[in-house]
């Protein structure tokens, strides 16, 4: 099993951009963890990060070579139609994840125009959103 991790844009800046939100730990801590949980439960992970909303769109275009997709969209999540359309065309399990709550912060965070076409929303946990998202595609993809 392989899953394709895709992180939006200022998501490499973790470990700077506000800590009180996001925590002290850097993307490259998030990266290591999120690599050594499919070690340990045995699948791929491929991990990647842009703070472009048509990378972004390449990359899901081209997620039919994995079993699922975990994605971070940052802000994007908020407005971003064309990240929509491209996840309603995508043919593989597509999981929303945020770090933070999104949904005890600003109003306009409430709102994901993504989450009505992925196959699941987590929210709030930390970087175990991540952990937790690739454990829901693998429980999709053998059919628990
Ligand atoms: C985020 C929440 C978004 O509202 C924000 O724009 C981000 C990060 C999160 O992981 O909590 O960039 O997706």
């Amino acid at each position: 099993m392989k899953i394709l991790v895709i992180n939006g844009p200022n998501l490499n800046k973790l470990g700077h951009r506000d800590q009180q939100v996001y925590g002290t730990k850097s993307f490259e801590q998030l990266l290591e963890k999120i690599h050594s949980f499919a070690d340990v439960n045995d699948f791929e992970v491929v991990c990647k990060q842009s703070n472009y909303e048509g990378q972004i769109i390449d990359w899901l275009q081209e997620s039919e070579i994995f079993d699922g997709v975990v994605l971070n969209a940052g802000a994007f999540t908020h407005y971003s139609y064309a990240i929509r359309d491209a996840i309603a065309d995508t043919q593989v399990p597509v999981i929303e994840v945020h770090i933070s709550n999104v949904h005890n912060r600003e109003g306009f965070r409430h709102q994901s125009v993504l989450a009505p076409v992925t196959n699941g929303q987590i929210t709030g946990l930390g970087f175990q959103s991540y952990t937790l998202a690739c454990l829901a595609i693998k429980n999709i993809v053998e059919g628990d």
